[in-house]
C-alpha cells in the first residue's frame, strides 16, 4: 500500500499537459495505478488522475464500488482505470452541479458539465474500452480527465459566486450538508 501525497492548487505538474501512456503494462504503470487507488481510497476521493501525485501521465481512477461519505448522494461507481481517455459529448444538453477536489481541499464550486458522453480509452490492461456515460459518472470522468489537461475545477464555475468553503456553503444552505 502506497498513499502519496496529493498536490494542490498551484503546484505547477497540475498545470501542465500529461503525455500519453506508451506501455499500459509498465511497471511503472501498474505501480502508478495502485498508487492512485491507495491515494484515492485514503481520502474517500470521488477519483484522482496521476498529476494529482506529481506523475504527467495519463492515468486517470475514480469509483470505489462503494459508497462516498464525500458524496453520500452520489450513486455507488465500480472501480474504473482510464488511460489515455478522449472524450466526445452525445447530445448537447449541460447540468450544473457542486464539484470538490482532492487538490482543492475543503472548497467547493458549481460546475457546468455534459450530461452525457461516450468515453474511449485503455483499461488497466490496456484493453480497448467504450462507454456511454451519464449524470454523476460522466461528471466525474470530465473532472479527472480535466486534470490529464491542466485544469482544475476552479477555471471552469458558472459564477465566481459559486465557489467556497465547505462549511460556510453548507451553514448558507447552498450545499447539503456532507463530510469533508
Ligand atoms: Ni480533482
Amino acid at each position: 500500500m502506497s498513499i502519496q501525497n496529493v498536490l494542490r492548487m498551484g503546484h505547477p505538474i497540475l498545470q501542465q499537459l500529461a503525455r500519453p501512456v506508451r506501455d499500459a503494462s509498465a511497471p511503472e504503470i501498474q505501480q502508478l495505478i495502485h498508487d492512485l487507488r491507495d491515494t484515492m481510497r485514503a481520502h474517500h476521493g470521488a477519483g484522482l488522475a496521476a498529476p494529482q501525485i506529481g506523475q504527467s501521465v495519463q492515468v486517470v481512477i475514480y469509483g470505489t464500488g462503494a459508497p462516498n461519505p464525500r458524496y453520500p448522494e452520489a450513486p455507488t461507481i465500480a472501480e474504473t482505470i482510464l488511460m489515455n481517455p478522449s472524450l466526445e459529448p452525445i447530445g448537447t444538453e449541460t447540468e450544473s452541479g457542486w464539484e470538490g477536489c482532492l487538490s482543492v481541499p475543503g472548497l467547493r464550486g458549481e460546475v457546468r458539465r455534459w450530461k452525457r458522453l461516450r468515453i474511449q480509452a485503455l483499461d488497466s490492461r490496456g484493453q480497448e474500452l467504450e462507454r456511454v456515460l451519464e449524470g454523476f459518472e460522466a461528471r466525474v470522468v470530465q473532472h479527472e480527465c480535466d486534470h490529464l489537461n491542466g485544469i482544475l475545477f476552479p477555471q471552469k464555475l458558472t459564477s465566481n459566486q459559486r465557489f467556497g468553503y465547505i462549511e460556510e456553503l453548507i451553514t448558507s444552505g447552498q450545499i447539503p450538508e456532507v463530510p469533508g
